[in-house]
């Protein structure tokens, strides 16, 4: 090898000194014809650089989300869920400790940190979260805007590390609330601005509450008659049908494990809880809804309710069906 090598220097040698030697040797600069080729990439100038790494990272996050929805549909659920949008809510207490850690590569790499963001930072006023979970979207509540915060979660697990959450990023701020019950349960006198909510956020509720319409729909009912504002962060069905048979296909099994129904219609959703929607966006192949709405018409909820079913409410009805009322409509009390 040694010696090859030897060979091919003394030949490079000699043409160097060949072109050095020729009238049009300073035209043409000397290419070294054993010289490697250097990589797009490395030669690439900075704004380059950073569009392949950044697309990299894209087709990299569609490959593995595309991959982890394809095993997911080979799958069985765990234990078979009865029926599409079974209540699956009891799941966060036990998902709640490892529930940011799931969540937050996904939601930085897909964009939807900067929708939170975008969406806390409309909040003032009174300000009520439901759904809040782990109190992802705290970080980018602008105090200076806010009056008041009250943030509701049924899952006690989850709204113990929003509370951490919370105290350790405004240690000593005091005007804010912590509430374990359901959205649908009446909130505390104390918690409740006389004329209603300024601002009410749920991101990511509708997935996973029982009747999201009726929920939407009592939150409305919460709300500033006047000047309340609702902004809701919810992803559900895609515009793309074949989006929509893979999202079908594993709806059981994630909802079984993570306590959250993707393949609902959002749309629908908002259509039935008579909120008055003044803005929507659509992004990641129309599954994620950032929507701006104001409160409906007062009592609009109790016909929504009436649309849905809970979980106990379908197995009243089914306990039911030999011989009592079978099929009476369940009315949700708002
Ligand atoms: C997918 S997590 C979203 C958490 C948080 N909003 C976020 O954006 O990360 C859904 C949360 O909604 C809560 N939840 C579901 N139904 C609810 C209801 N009816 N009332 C209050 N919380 C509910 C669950 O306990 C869970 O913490």
């Amino acid at each position: 090898m040694a010696i090859v090598g030897f060979i091919f220097n003394a030949k490079d040698q000699q043409q160097m000194s060949k072109v050095r030697a020729s009238p049009s040797a300073n035209a043409l600069p000397y290419k070294n014809p054993h010289a490697k080729p250097t990589s797009p990439l490395l030669s690439a100038t900075p704004r380059r650089k950073g569009i392949y790494i950044a697309s990299s990272i894209a087709v990299y996050a569609f490959t593995a989300y595309g991959f982890y929805l394809y095993t997911t549909l080979l799958a069985e659920p765990d234990h078979p869920l009865p029926f599409q949008d079974t209540d699956v809510t009891d799941r966060y207490h036990t998902t709640a400790k490892h529930f940011d850690a799931d969540v937050s590569s996904t939601e930085n790499i897909w964009g939807i940190t900067n929708l939170r963001r975008r969406l806390a930072e409309q909040a003032k006023g009174d300000v009520l979260e439901v759904s809040v979970g782990t109190g992802r979207n705290g970080v980018y509540y602008d105090l200076e805007k806010i009056k008041s915060l009250a943030f509701v979660d049924q899952s006690g697990a989850m709204v113990e590390i929003a509370r951490k959450k919370w105290n350790s990023l405004h240690p000593g701020y005091e005007r804010c609330s912590f509430h374990t019950q359901s959205a649908m349960d009446p909130l505390s006198a104390s918690a409740m601005p006389k004329a209603g909510f300024s601002t009410i956020v749920q991101t990511m509720g509708s997935c996973s509450t029982p009747t999201p319409a009726a929920t939407l729909a009592h939150l409305g009912n919460l709300a500033d008659p006047n000047d309340g504002k609702l902004l809701l962060l919810e992803h559900g069905r895609s515009y793309y049908d074949w989006i929509n048979w893979i999202l079908d296909k594993a709806a059981a099994r994630h909802a079984d494990k993570h306590g959250c129904w993707f393949n609902r219609d959002v749309g629908r959703i908002l259509e039935e809880s008579g909120l008055v929607i003044e803005k929507v966006e659509r992004s990641h192949f129309g599954t994620l809804w950032f929507v701006e709405a104001r409160p409906g018409v007062r009592g609009g909820g109790e016909l929504v309710a009436r649309k849905e079913e809970t979980k106990e409410e379908r197995e009243k009805k089914e306990g039911n069906s030999n011989g009592s009322a079978a099929g009476d409509e369940q009315t949700v009390v708002l």
